[in-house]
């Protein structure tokens, strides 16, 4: 009996996926470019699953699959994906389907549905977030691309997705082309704004509370039974608990301080600001990385430049502000989260809208409920805002989250003056509430810089009491509408 489904690339996530397409009764061949890792996944984890079945090459793959043939490629983005659809498209008929399923940029994916839609063929960008342990049980699916190759394999990704509480199916098609792995990008997005605030938090209780790794994966436990409670403050909490073999010392303290990336966060900031999005905690966040991984100048700049020192034992003031203070650091998280994803929600908004994807964010905030990097029990309560309102342009301005922020906002103030004065980075975390402060005012100083840019440049602005563009002759103050 033909396969199913043919699975191209056969890494920690391919390998997941194939062994999930297997548990769920799915036939699927699979294929890797490099032979070693074939032979290991064969001779392996696939010996346990006749419906795996193994194929010495793409057209091996090909011919084992039935019509339309459908095709998953899990492989790195860029141009390894181009070349193995070169490669297989010589294979194919019109009709058949390929799948990207990797990290792909969602020009890339728009670009490939259109050249293979010209030859006939089926395309789909979907973003898989979950990692390994979701791959194997059950990621969030974000779809896009062509509906009908979607129909096709619906079934097969429905099965394998993460089902939330057990009922929320963590999969779904959002829209054409390029959406779904858009979608995935703003995901990676929030993704390191979360955990960039997180680690904000964890930094603030060690230097500023002196608590030890084991007292703060304490917190970070007790914070996962409440409004806080996601996937990245419970592995969070786990990590800080966790010793190093070799030393005993916190497993935290013996990694060096400098992230790295692969660069989805960054793509989520250029697409911002290509759109004219103001994504702030999302762009911190990246920022923050890439200050850490300047280790050495770092070392260097602490031994020259001022500032509050961190190694001064706790004050008596400060300990007896203790549980106070980690119950406002406890706000300024759970706000600056709010942010991060009404962030992330925007930028997916004016997406929808530029490239005319019609895409549903209470859809996008249910298939994060599970199965993925983000997933958040605030999720559900974000999904209630947009299916209150679809056409809810920020998150903030949801009457629940509104009113959430605003019960938050002294904590949250305190503990950003706090790292301010007490000379700590919170880059996101203070990107987060200003980012509040300036969606709420009325006023904005652009005012001046309209006036600036009038001045240097003649570049004209708007008055608020007329219609139509003005510039001033700066030196003798006369204005005159320009024109
Ligand atoms: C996921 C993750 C995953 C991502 C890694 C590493 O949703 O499963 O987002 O897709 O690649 O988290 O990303 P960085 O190396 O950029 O941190």
């Amino acid at each position: 009996m033909r396969s199913e489904i043919g699975l191209i690339g056969l890494g920690v996530m391919g390998q997941g996926l194939a062994v999930n397409m297997a548990i769920h009764g799915h036939r699927v061949s699979v294929f890797n470019p490099t032979p070693e890792l074939f032979d290991e996944f064969m001779r392996g984890r696939a010996a346990l699953y006749p419906s795996i079945e193994g194929a010495a090459d793409i057209r091996q793959l090909v011919d084992s699959l039935e019509c339309p043939r459908r095709i998953m490629l899990m492989i790195k983005s860029g141009p390894p994906v181009d070349s193995v659809i070169s490669e297989l498209v010589d294979f194919l008929s019109p009709g058949d389907i390929i799948i990207d399923a990797g990290n792909s940029h969602f020009k890339d994916t728009i670009r490939r549905t259109r050249e293979l839609a010209a030859r006939g063929l089926l395309y789909l960008g979907i973003g898989i977030s979950g990692g390994e342990e979701g791959a194997l049980h059950g990621p969030s699916i974000m779809a896009g691309g062509s509906e009908a190759a979607w129909r096709s394999v619906e079934n097969i990704l429905s099965d394998i997705a993460a089902k939330a509480g057990g009922t929320v199916q963590c999969s779904g098609y959002l829209g054409p082309d390029g959406s779904g792995h858009f979608a995935k990008m703003v995901h990676n997005g929030i993704e390191y704004a979360s955990m960039q605030l997180v680690a904000e938090t964890y930094h603030m209780m060690r230097c500023f509370l002196r608590m030890n790794p084991e007292e703060i994966s304490d917190v970070f436990r007790i914070w996962n039974t409440r409004r806080l409670q996601s996937y990245l403050i419970e592995i969070t909490s786990s990590i800080l608990a966790h010793s190093d073999g070799s030393t005993g010392k916190p497993i935290v303290d013996m990694i060096k301080d400098a992230a790295q990336q692969k660069g989805t966060g960054m793509w989520s900031v250029f697409a911002a600001l290509e759109l004219g999005v103001p994504v702030p905690t999302i762009a911190a966040a990246v920022e923050a990385r890439n200050m850490s991984a300047l280790k050495e100048q770092r070392e260097r700049a602490s031994g020259i430049l001022a500032g509050p020192g961190l190694s001064s034992p706790v004050s008596v003031a400060e300990a007896s502000r203790k549980g106070q203070m980690i119950e406002e650091i406890e706000d300024a998280l759970y706000a600056s989260l709010v942010c991060a994803y009404a962030q992330g929600f925007a930028l997916l908004c004016a997406a929808s809208i530029a490239y005319g994807w019609n895409l549903d964010s209470g859809q996008i905030a249910s298939l994060w409920t599970g199965g993925c990097i983000i997933r958040a029990a605030f999720l559900n309560q974000i999904r209630e805002a947009f299916d209150r309102n679809r056409g809810l342009c920020n998150l903030l301005l949801d009457e629940f989250f509104a009113g959430e922020v605003a019960s938050c906002q002294d904590g949250w103030r305190s503990t950003v003056a706090a790292a301010a004065n007490g000379g700590l980075p919170a880059p996101a975390m203070a990107s987060a509430l200003s980012y509040y402060d300036s969606y709420r005012l009325q006023v904005l100083p652009a005012n001046l810089i309209q006036a600036q840019r009038d001045y240097f440049g003649a570049h004209t602005y708007e008055r608020i009491d007329a219609d139509g563009a003005f510039h001033t002759h700066w030196p003798t103050g006369r204005e005159r509408p320009a024109g």
